[in-house]
């Protein structure tokens, strides 16, 4: 916009300037414009105004010709902002009144009937709603993509140990197949919360107007479902002050870039030297500028860290909320850079985990060598004294432990104990106790539903390898 400040002020708005004098001073006009982020919405205001433009002329409030004129102008719109060649203005506040004002200037009166029966009110209502759902379908796919990522490597790494950690101490051994299996889990949980809000979501406020409905005879579940909408929204108040489902989304949104954040820190760990899990190539790693031997996990961190600012979105939005009476108010435009921003990370994110998945290589050698240390069998050796001498698990817990501080002392792990040192401990112990301290015997017995033996593992990377084909 090449227009000056004086320019801006002395003109009136365009679309108000009936009761208006003078234009807004130059802050005015700065702190209420929202072009400057809403026009990512102009897709869904043109889907919007084509179906309202439909209805109107359906039931007969604009004629078949001015309904021509609106889309032929919304399509001509469309391919000017396309090509960035539409010339947006500040001083027409949002994407609705650009777009309006803009259409007017191509096509004259059937751009000014093009308002009837509808206020920016509901507009940007059902713009949000659409825009926001796109977005839901576009993170939906991202995940799958991401899920079957994980389920592949999975199904590949079924049978590999690694140590599985509580407190980040070795606990027991895991698979490596298991251990992504527990994201893809999670990951199913944040696509069930987005299907969950979409559900919700879908349902039309166009038609409900500036609060209360309006007096012309408009067909509402005629726009609702040109635009792919469930139903009408039922309450006109509600359906223009309701920002539950950015807010749903939101949390989602929060929910998901927090399970993004911890398999990040996992990356982070996993590649670290005294670690070295897994390995990432020239593609997902940068290097130090001082430092020559450095390859650093910066997409993983990245990951981790954009879980503060979705989280802060959501406790953004949520407080600008509370406390609103009925129904819109200004306030509510401060609903899409949070919702825009936090899409965006969302998106950035899970694009970025799902390309250092697909690119990480496991050391299995090194993961099986780790899998075996601190004891991680102690467990496995407890279980055997109850299942085989038929100790209570207490007292075999009591035993294992003193096993435990036998080993140490000596510097081996609990295979590098005799039987007869066992003994001196526990008199009933055999020989037979050895085949279950390995970390292969090990995994292999937890065979509960949901436990880590390679056999489970296998059939569950293939039951999501299945769903999400
Ligand atoms: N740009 C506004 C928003 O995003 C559109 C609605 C304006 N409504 C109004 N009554 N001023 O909230």
């Amino acid at each position: 916009m090449s227009e000056t400040p004086e320019r801006r002020n002395s003109e009136a708005n365009r679309q108000w300037g009936g009761r208006f004098a003078a234009g807004p001073s130059v802050i005015m006009q700065e702190i209420n414009a929202s072009i400057g982020f809403d026009r990512k919405m102009w897709r869904q205001d043109i889907r919007g105004s084509l179906a309202h433009a439909a209805m109107l002329a359906r039931i007969g409030l604009i004629d078949a010709a001015d309904e021509r004129a609106i889309s032929d102008g919304l399509a001509a719109i469309s391919a000017e902002i396309e090509a960035g060649r539409f010339p947006f203005a500040e001083a027409l506040e949002d994407i609705h009144m650009n777009i309006e004002a803009r259409l007017t200037e191509r096509v004259g009166e059937a751009g000014k009937r093009l308002h009837t029966a509808r206020s920016r009110n509901d507009q940007v209502a059902t713009d949000f709603r659409l825009w926001v759902r796109d977005a839901i379908d576009g993170l939906d796919a991202q995940l799958a993509d991401l899920m079957r990522a994980l389920a592949e490597r999975a199904e590949a790494h079924a049978a590999d140990p690694m140590p599985g950690f509580t407190h980040l101490q070795t606990a027991q051994p895991v698979t490596f197949g298991h251990h992504l299996l527990a994201y893809v889990e999670m990951f199913g949980r944040d696509r069930g919360r987005l299907a969950d809000g979409r559900r919700r979501l879908n349902e039309c406020p166009l038609g409900s107007a500036a609060l209360a409905g309006t007096s012309f005879p408009i067909d509402r579940d005629m726009t609702a479902a040109s635009l792919g909408f469930d139903r009408p929204t039922a309450n006109s108040l509600d359906a223009v002050s309701d920002r539950d489902f950015a807010l749903e989304f939101l949390s989602a949104a929060a929910i998901s870039a927090m399970h993004l954040s911890r398999m990040a820190e996992e990356i982070v760990i996993w590649c670290s030297a005294p670690f070295r899990f897994i390995r990432l190539s020239d593609a997902f790693t940068t290097g130090s500028s001082i430092m020559p031997q450095k390859r650093n996990p910066d997409a993983a961190e990245l990951v981790r860290a954009k879980a503060g600012r979705v989280t802060g979105a959501l406790v953004g939005l949520l407080t600008v909320m509370k406390g609103l009476p009925l129904a819109y108010a200004k306030d509510m435009q401060e609903d899409k850079e949070p919702v825009f921003d936090a899409a965006d990370a969302w998106a950035l994110s899970l694009a970025a985990t799902a390309g250092m998945v697909r690119d990480m290589t496991p050391d299995i050698a090194r993961m099986r060598e780790l899998a075996g240390s601190g004891f991680a069998t102690a467990t496995d050796l407890a279980d055997w004294l109850v299942r085989v001498p038929r100790l209570a698990f207490r007292d075999a817990h009591h035993v294992t432990g003193r096993l435990v501080a036998m080993a140490e002392a000596k510097g081996a792990d609990l295979a590098g104990l005799s039987l007869a040192e066992m003994r001196t401990v526990e008199p009933r112990m055999t020989d037979a106790v050895f085949s279950v301290l390995t970390v292969d015997a090990s995994v292999a017995s937890r065979t509960s539903y949901g436990g880590t033996a390679p056999a489970n593992v296998v059939e569950q990377a293939r039951r999501w390898r299945a769903a999400l084909a």
